[in-house]
């Protein structure tokens, strides 16, 4: 299996925190250069890059907001005028619902809140993609990875345009294997589960992560190095031919129906 990724070019989104940023830290293990966005936090991205430089590869911080037309252009230039390409896009960056209305109240969401959820995690998500592409398809390996989420087949309680859009970006790695894979890139989606990132241990309770982790095979939450190791694997030539595919990660598999209660204002918080 080929692990060396010195001189691979890989930009992963969303990488000032999170399961983002274990992802950049394992390519930069590998000896990659790895470009990463981040939307407000420039800091936590200033100091990504300095560790990645430290492991012996480039390092490119980029501002990158999903809501905003013409920003995944413009990371996509900013990778091109760098490097002259790019071999792996992570598309891993989201923006979290803002509420998550009580179970079964789906008409309490506004139609412009629908709207306006869908058109940054999935339109804004596909644009960072379509503006990779031709830079991918010049690769010899391109890869593409979608973080999607187990959300994405099991549902999640509240009427949440999140999952809607996380099951879309699942369809569109199903879809888009077929329109790029003549030219050696493979796509793939990871449907991440309740991840252990710092952000869910803010948010929800640890009797709550225990009940999840207790309907896991392994009787344990993914840590966000556990998701990375898979995104890795897709998002690297070791991955041979297997494209098309939503793997579902770690803790992903089991949630068998576990309530998530938020322990705290679940505004801006994630849910899976
Ligand atoms: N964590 C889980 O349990 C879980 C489960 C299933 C799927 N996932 C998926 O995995 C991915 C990463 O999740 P995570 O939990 O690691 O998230 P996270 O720690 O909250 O990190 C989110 C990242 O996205 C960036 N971001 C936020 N709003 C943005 C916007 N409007 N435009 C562009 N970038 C924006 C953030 O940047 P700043 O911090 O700089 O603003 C940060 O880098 C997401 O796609 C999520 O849906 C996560």
């Amino acid at each position: 299996m080929e692990t060396d990724l010195s001189g691979r070019n890989v930009l992963v989104t969303g990488a000032s925190s999170g399961i983002g940023r274990a992802v950049a830290r394992a390519f930069a293990r590998e000896g990659a250069n790895v470009a990463v966005t981040y939307r407000s936090n420039a800091e936590a991205a200033a100091g990504l890059c300095e560790e990645i430089r430290e492991a012996g590869g480039d390092a490119l911080a980029l501002e990158y907001r999903l809501e905003e037309p013409g920003s995944g252009a413009a990371v996509a230039r900013s990778v091109a005028e760098r490097w002259g390409g790019l071999d792996t896009l992570v598309a891993n960056a989201v923006r979290w619902p803002a509420e998550f209305p009580d179970e079964g109240r789906a008409e309490s969401l506004s139609m412009e809140t629908w709207r306006g959820d869908l058109r940054v995690n999935l339109e804004g998500t596909i644009e960072v993609v379509l503006a990779a592409l031709p830079l991918l398809r010049r690769s010899e390996a391109g890869r593409i990875v979608l973080t999607s989420s187990g959300v994405a087949e099991e549902g999640v309680p509240g009427p949440s345009p999140y999952g809607v859009a996380k099951a879309a970006l699942a369809g569109f790695a199903r879809q888009l294997a077929w329109d790029v894979g003549r030219d050696g890139v493979l796509v793939n989606a990871v449907a991440a589960g309740f991840t252990a990132t710092e952000r869910n241990l803010a948010y929800f309770d640890e009797a709550v992560r225990d009940e999840v982790a207790r309907h896991t095979p392994t009787g344990r939450l993914s840590a966000p190095e556990d998701v990375a190791g898979l995104i890795v694997y897709l998002g690297s030539p070791a991955n041979r031919n297997l494209s098309g595919e939503v793997v579902r990660e770690g803790s992903s598999t089991g949630r068998g129906g576990v309530r998530m209660e938020w322990v705290s204002s679940p505004a801006s918080a994630a849910a899976h």
